[in-house]
C-alpha cells in the first residue's frame, strides 16, 4: 500500500507539507487552509484534464469510465457518514445529497445510473463498466475502512466535504476539457449529457454553498472537531488527485496521447 493510500497518511502529509498543524486551526484559518487547497486542486485538475481533448477516442472512453467507480463509492461512504453524524444541519443536508444521489426513489435517476448512460453514449461498451483499476480500488476501499473506522468529523473533512465540494471543482474543469474532444464534438447531439448538466451547473454549485455553511454552522458546534475535519479533508484531496493521477498513467498513457 502506498504511503498516501494509508489510514494514517493525513497526518503524515500534513507533517510534510509544512502546513500549520491542526491544532491551531481556528474557524477562519480552516476556511483559508480549505480555500488554498481547493484553488491548487482546481490548478492541479486544469493540467491533469488539458491532455483530454489530445486522446483517442479509446484512451478518453477509458478516464471517463473509471470516474464510475468514485461516483458508485461516493453514495455508500455518504451513508457511512450520515450514520455517524448527531442530528443537525449538516446530517439533514448531506441526507438530501444522498437521496438526490440514489434518483429520490427513480432508481433510473440515481447518479451512477446517469453516467452510465452517458459512458454508453460515447460507445463505452457495457462489457467494460466492471474494470475498476486496482489501485483505484484500493482506494476507494481505504476511503470507506477509514471513513469507518475514524471521527465523524474526519469522515466529514473526507466524504461530506471533499466529495461535494472538490468533486464538483474537478468536474467542472473536466468537463470544458471533454467537450473539447474532436469525437465528443462530432457526436454532441447523440450524447446523454444530463450528468453533467446536474454535475457542472447551479444544482451542483449550490450543493457545494450549502455544504459549506452547513460545515460552517457544524464547526460552530463543534469547535473541538476542526483539527479531525482539516485531516480528513486532506487525506480527500490526496486520494482524489492519487485516484485521478493513476487513471491517466493507465489509461491514457503518453504514447496514447495522439487523436
Ligand atoms: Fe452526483
Amino acid at each position: 500500500m502506498a504511503l498516501q493510500d494509508h489510514p494514517n497518511a493525513a497526518r503524515a502529509t500534513f507533517a510534510q507539507s509544512g502546513a500549520m498543524p491542526p491544532r491551531a486551526l481556528d474557524r477562519d484559518s480552516f476556511w483559508e487552509f480549505a480555500d488554498r487547497a481547493k484553488e491548487a486542486t482546481e490548478a492541479l485538475a486544469g493540467q491533469r484534464m488539458e491532455a483530454l481533448p489530445l486522446l483517442s477516442v479509446e484512451a478518453m472512453r477509458r478516464v471517463c469510465m473509471q470516474y464510475r467507480f468514485f461516483t458508485i463509492d461516493y453514495i455508500k461512504d455518504l451513508a457511512l457518514l450520515l450514520a455517524k453524524l448527531p442530528f443537525g444541519g449538516l446530517r439533514s443536508l448531506l441526507g438530501q445529497i444522498l437521496a438526490e444521489e440514489l434518483g429520490e426513489g427513480d432508481p433510473a435517476k440515481a447518479h451512477p445510473e446517469v453516467y452510465d448512460r452517458f459512458l454508453a453514449s460515447i460507445g463505452v461498451p457495457a462489457e467494460e463498466l466492471g474494470r475498476r483499476l486496482p489501485r483505484n480500488g484500493a482506494i476507494l476501499e481505504a476511503l470507506s475502512d477509514e471513513l469507518a473506522e475514524r471521527s465523524p468529523a474526519f469522515g466529514v473533512g473526507l466524504r461530506g466535504m471533499g466529495g461535494e465540494c472538490l468533486c464538483q471543482t474537478y468536474l467542472s474543469v473536466m468537463f470544458e476539457h471533454l467537450r473539447e474532444h474532436p469525437y465528443i464534438r462530432a457526436h454532441a447531439d447523440g450524447i446523454e449529457w444530463e450528468f453533467w448538466t446536474i454535475h457542472t451547473g447551479e444544482v451542483d454549485i449550490v450543493h457545494g454553498e450549502l455544504t459549506r455553511q452547513a460545515i460552517d454552522d457544524y464547526i460552530r458546534e463543534e469547535p473541538a472537531a476542526l483539527p479531525e475535519l482539516a485531516l480528513g479533508y486532506e487525506r480527500s484531496i490526496t486520494a482524489w488527485n492519487r485516484f485521478w493521477q493513476n487513471i491517466f498513467e493507465e489509461c491514457a498513457p503518453r504514447r496514447g496521447a495522439t487523436a
